[in-house]
């Protein structure tokens, strides 16, 4: 049953789009008609508003953070082990957060990429392995000057950085949840292989 109740609350947490409500908010457009579409904090730059970027990677960061932490309270009596249970609680929290974000009721089910999302959910889980996940978005960021090149090494380096650290028990759902990440970028894999992709800063989103 808290498996259950974990699911739904991250699930609810994670589809509130907090990119799009703070570009409507702020009178910043509709950011499904802007750059890639995407209600990521990406495309909230592309609307020139630096401060609704920032607000929206932390928002989409922070609840994927609050799901695992919060699911990670509910009663774990179902499972013999009361610290694995804990666990298993927070992963299923962790990765509603994430259907949320990704498919959301609010928006047709039509959601974002799920990158700031799953920084939040790895930090919440074992902050070390959020840390590697960060490294990973700034130094692929940095090399390439691409949001999604960053977003996708980020995702990976969750599950890999999960396995090299010891949460082996982590490693099956943020595999599960790297490959989200990967499928809903797919349109991005499109262009960064026909050589399309934007850089941050470029005109053309
Ligand atoms: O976090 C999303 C990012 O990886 C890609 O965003 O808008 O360039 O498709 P975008």
């Amino acid at each position: 049953m808290s498996l259950m109740v974990a699911s739904v609350l991250g699930y609810a947490l994670g589809s509130v789009p907090f990119g799009l409500l703070l570009t409507r908010a702020f009178g910043a457009g509709d950011l499904r008609s802007i750059g890639s579409g995407n209600i990521g904090a990406t495309n909230v730059l592309r609307t020139g508003r630096k401060g609704l970027a920032a607000a929206t990677l932390l928002l989409d960061g922070g609840k994927g953070a609050a799901a695992v932490l919060i699911a990670g309270l509910l009663p774990a009596g179902q499972f013999a082990d009361g610290a694995a249970g804990a666990t298993w609680l927070a992963l299923a929290g962790g990765a509603g957060a994430m259907v949320g974000h990704c498919f959301p009721v609010w928006l047709k089910f039509k959601g974002g990429k799920g990158v700031a999302t799953m920084l939040g959910v790895a930090l919440g889980l074992a902050w070390p392995v959020g840390l590697l996940c960060l490294l990973a978005w700034v130094g692929m960021f940095k090399l390439s000057r691409i949001s999604s090149v960053g977003g996708m090494s980020a995702a990976l380096a969750a599950p890999i950085g999960a396995l090299a650290l010891g949460h082996t028990a982590m490693v099956p759902v943020l595999a599960a949840l790297a490959a989200l990440v990967l499928y809903q970028h797919r349109e991005n894999i499109a262009r960064l292989r026909a050589g399309t992709e934007p850089k941050v800063g470029a005109k053309k989103g």
